[in-house]
């Protein structure tokens, strides 16, 4: 088990595995995409492994595996089943935009594989397409009702935007009426991969009234440690409501969490500047001990939130990191 230096247990690993995807979501990649790393700057396969046995050895017990499009790079599933083989992690989870899954859903059923998250930001085709800047909207539905006749454990991310898809918010909550899924309302975050403005933030509270006004019934539930969301339950629901304040960060004191970017940088908190190529620290022919080593330094210096991470690398920056190479 290991904490950092605010007594948090950090025990929850996520990983990009590309910096790739197959959509233009515009609050987290300019149209044109962003220029890819080549091939050889991603971790390897052997390389993750390598990391996810170290990290079990420090209490690491939760991986998520993101992108871009985590099924956009080749032989995904043999990486879940590595993955799985190490018997070290108590659930694998994947980020997914759900364009690509359909044709492994049954692999990853059988690999046990039980916690998809997936984003869809409309139920309107039109406004679908205009935030993906890509026509795939029948094919996430598709999968998204493939996944609940699998009984998946889904998660659906919207990210919420005032004046782009905040009429979504209640036509978006419907699923949860019919289905036993949780929708998560998402507030957005400045990390677009190029120097627009994120849009005026739609705050977790106005999120909160558009479904206060339309559910009287809603009830905030009981917050789990670690989880990013405040949930909540609505009488007559199969599943429930969360809403995530990315940007307010409310929820740091519970983070237990710790990132891989596709480039291999450690990131231990979102907002930070993930200085640390742990990819370079591997290749440079380092022992086992001396990336365990490694990640206990790495993991004390974790800031205490969001907002402090932010201020270390205030003004640094023009140009905004792509959400695609740090996967979320
Ligand atoms: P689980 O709790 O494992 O389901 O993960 P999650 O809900 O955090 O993961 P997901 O990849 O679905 O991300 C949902 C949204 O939460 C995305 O917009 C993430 O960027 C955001 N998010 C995830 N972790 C953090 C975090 O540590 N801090 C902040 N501010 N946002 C986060
Ligand atoms: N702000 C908030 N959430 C974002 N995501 C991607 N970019 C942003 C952003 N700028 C979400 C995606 C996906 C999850 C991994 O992160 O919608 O569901
Ligand atoms: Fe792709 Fe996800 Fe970024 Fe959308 S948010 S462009 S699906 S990586």
């Amino acid at each position: 088990m290991i904490q950092d230096s605010f007594h948090r247990k950090i025990e929850y690993v996520r990983i990009a595995i590309t910096d790739r995807c197959n959509l233009r979501c515009f609050y987290c990649m300019p149209k044109e995409g962003i220029p890819y790393e080549p091939k050889k700057e991603l971790l390897s396969y052997e390389e993750i492994i390598r990391l996810l046995k170290i990290l079990g050895l420090l209490g690491f017990k939760k991986v998520r595996f993101t992108g871009g499009e985590p099924f956009l790079r080749k032989d995904f599933v043999k990486l879940l089943t590595k993955t799985k083989n190490l018997g070290v992690y108590d659930s694998i989870n994947i980020t997914t935009n759900g364009t690509l899954l359909l044709k492994y859903l049954d692999l990853i059923k059988e690999l046990g594989i039980k916690n998809i998250n997936l984003s869809l930001d409309s139920l309107d085709p039109k406004r679908f397409n205009k935030i993906t800047r890509r026509d795939d909207f029948n094919k996430v539905i598709e999968t998204l009702n493939r996944l609940i006749d699998y009984k998946f454990n889904i998660k659906v991310n919207a990210v919420i935007m005032d004046g782009i898809n905040n009429q979504d918010i209640i036509p978006l909550s419907k699923l949860a009426l019919e289905n036993n899924i949780s929708i998560r309302y998402i507030e957005e975050m400045p990390f677009n991969g190029g120097n627009k403005k994120k849009t005026d933030l739609f705050r977790a509270r106005d999120i909160f009234k558009v479904l206060k006004d339309h559910y009287p019934s809603i009830n905030k539930k009981e917050f789990i440690h670690g989880q990013t969301a405040t949930k909540f339950s609505v009488d007559g629901f199969k599943g429930d409501l969360g809403i995530i304040a990315a940007f307010s960060r409310t929820f740091c004191d519970s983070c237990n969490r710790l990132r891989i970017t596709s480039k291999g940088s450690i990131k231990t908190c979102l907002y930070d500047n993930g200085q640390f190529s742990i990819r370079d620290f591997i290749r440079s022919g380092v022992s086992d001990s001396d990336i365990k080593s490694k990640f206990e330094e790495l993991i004390k210096l974790k800031p205490k939130n969001g907002f402090e991470a932010e201020k270390s690398i205030k003004n640094s920056k023009t140009q905004r990191e792509s959400m695609s190479m740090i996967g979320g």
